[in-house]
């Protein structure tokens, strides 16, 4: 069994609303493996979003740790957490944030203006990475020509651009058709298999889910079960046994 990437060692998190507060992840241990595909699963306000940003380090926790490849991000500087963040994890929301007047290359190479890299060296890994996400036939386009699932792909090419170990995705598919929504699942799930990323991915999706190794489950913050079959998983088991652990 390889190492954990990925270590949240009782997590909670608390948001103060007006005079009442919100525990929005409560006592969350969650250890992924290098190399795995984990989907989080809970109903809307289950925490899913929450916990995602607090191993992305864009939140603090209440208390509890986490940790990834070993560095604890809890116990970093705001800029060290920001450093990290930015060479180690790739993130992708529901809505792709592409900006409009960029072409594909562009929108990837962005971020990485930001960190001062050459020219040369930017565009050449940014077209890299759209051809792994099957866009090399689309570098010059800007987002009002490409599908819904092609810019998705897009954001995903630039979450891979510093060849982060770890790619969080919050509802990936959330914007998108069902055929979109299997091809980005089958992308998330070949650079896992050929590409050697480790994929936290949140969907309150079944069919979308069963991609996964192995799924988590919340509710009200809490983890209450783990999804997972030796022989691989189908949307209609992951529904059923969905439905027994949120009752
Ligand atoms: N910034 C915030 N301020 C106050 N409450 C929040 C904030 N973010 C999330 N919450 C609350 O925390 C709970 C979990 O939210 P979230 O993690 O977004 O759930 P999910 O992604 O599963 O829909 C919800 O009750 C939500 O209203
Ligand atoms: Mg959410």
């Amino acid at each position: 069994m390889t190492a954990p990437i990925v270590v949240t060692t009782d997590l909670c998190k608390e948001y103060r609303m007006g005079g009442g507060v919100v525990r929005a992840l409560d006592r969350v241990s969650l250890s992924v493996r290098r190399g795995e595909l984990v989907a989080i699963m809970g109903a809307s306000g289950s925490g899913k979003s929450t916990l995602l940003h607090l191993i992305g380090g864009l939140d603090f926790p209440t208390s509890g740790t986490v940790a990834v490849e070993g560095e604890e991000l809890t116990g970093l500087s705001d800029r060290a957490r920001t450093i990290f963040r930015r060479r180690r994890l790739g993130v992708v929301f529901q809505s792709f944030n592409l900006l409009p007047t960029l072409s594909a290359v562009e929108n990837v190479a962005l971020p990485m203006l930001v960190d001062g890299a050459g020219r040369d060296d930017f565009v050449a890994r940014a077209e890299a990475a759209l051809r792994l996400v099957d866009m090399g036939h689309r570098l010059r386009h800007r987002p009002e020509a490409l599908s819904g699932g092609e810019q998705q792909r897009v954001a995903i090419a630039r979450a891979l651009l510093n060849d982060p170990a770890v790619v969080l995705a919050d509802e990936p598919t959330g914007n998108l058709d069902s055929d979109h929504a299997e091809s980005i699942w089958g992308l998330l799930r070949r650079l896992v298999d050929d590409e050697q990323r480790t994929v936290v991915a949140v969907t309150h999706e079944p069919s979308g889910a069963r991609h996964a190794d192995r799924i988590v489950v919340l509710r009200d913050g809490r983890i209450v079960g783990t999804i997972a079959e030796p022989g691989g998983l189908d949307a209609s088991l992951v529904s059923t046994r969905y439905a027994e652990l949120v009752g």
